[in-house]
């Protein structure tokens, strides 16, 4: 199947299912970003059913980056490995099945460091994160973070 029919097909799961992906308005936004930063390696918490993962890799096949993305849902992580295979994209994407609150302090910043990271899981946790994106972000990289004003749930943290 060609990949536009599938990518239209994992849209509509979405809608069917109620599964919060980027709104068309802000991935337009995140890809031009990533156009001018043209980042050798994404960083995402937060994938869902892969849909952000998946537009980030194919907007960015030519120069082939990597992307790392965590999903605390295990249906979610299992439909997301689904959709990523259909699309060929197993090598360019890499689903990890955790909780990113955890998952993100294993990783160690002298090894490891990313030239974006999109933040676009649980909002109550948005600082938690972003202490761990600061850490894990290349010099000069940029931090992305989807919904801030929702629901007021990052702000009251602060
Ligand atoms: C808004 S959706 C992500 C949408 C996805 N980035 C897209 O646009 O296609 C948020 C996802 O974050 C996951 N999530 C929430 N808290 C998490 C956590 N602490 N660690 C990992 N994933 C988490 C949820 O299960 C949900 O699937």
């Amino acid at each position: 199947m060609e990949q536009e029919v599938i990518l239209k097909e994992i849209k509509e799961y979405a809608k069917e299912n109620n599964v919060p992906i980027l709104q068309d308005i802000s991935l337009d936004l995140i890809l031009l970003v990533l156009k001018l930063k043209k980042p050798d390696s994404i960083l995402e918490i937060g994938t869902a059913i892969g849909y952000s993962a998946i537009n980030f890799s194919r907007y960015l096949k030519d120069i082939n980056s990597k992307i790392l993305t965590i999903e605390k849902n295990e249906n979610m992580y299992n439909k997301a490995i689904e959709n990523i295979t259909k699309m060929n994209l197993s090598n360019t994407i890499k689903v990890i099945n955790a909780d990113a609150t955890q998952y993100l302090e294993t990783i160690d910043e002298k090894e490891n460091k990313f030239d974006v990271i999109f933040i676009d899981a649980a909002k109550g946790q948005y600082l938690v994160f972003l202490e761990n994106a600061l850490r894990l972000v290349k010099k000069g990289g940029i931090i992305i973070a989807d919904n801030v004003y929702f629901k007021g749930r990052v702000l009251s943290r602060i």
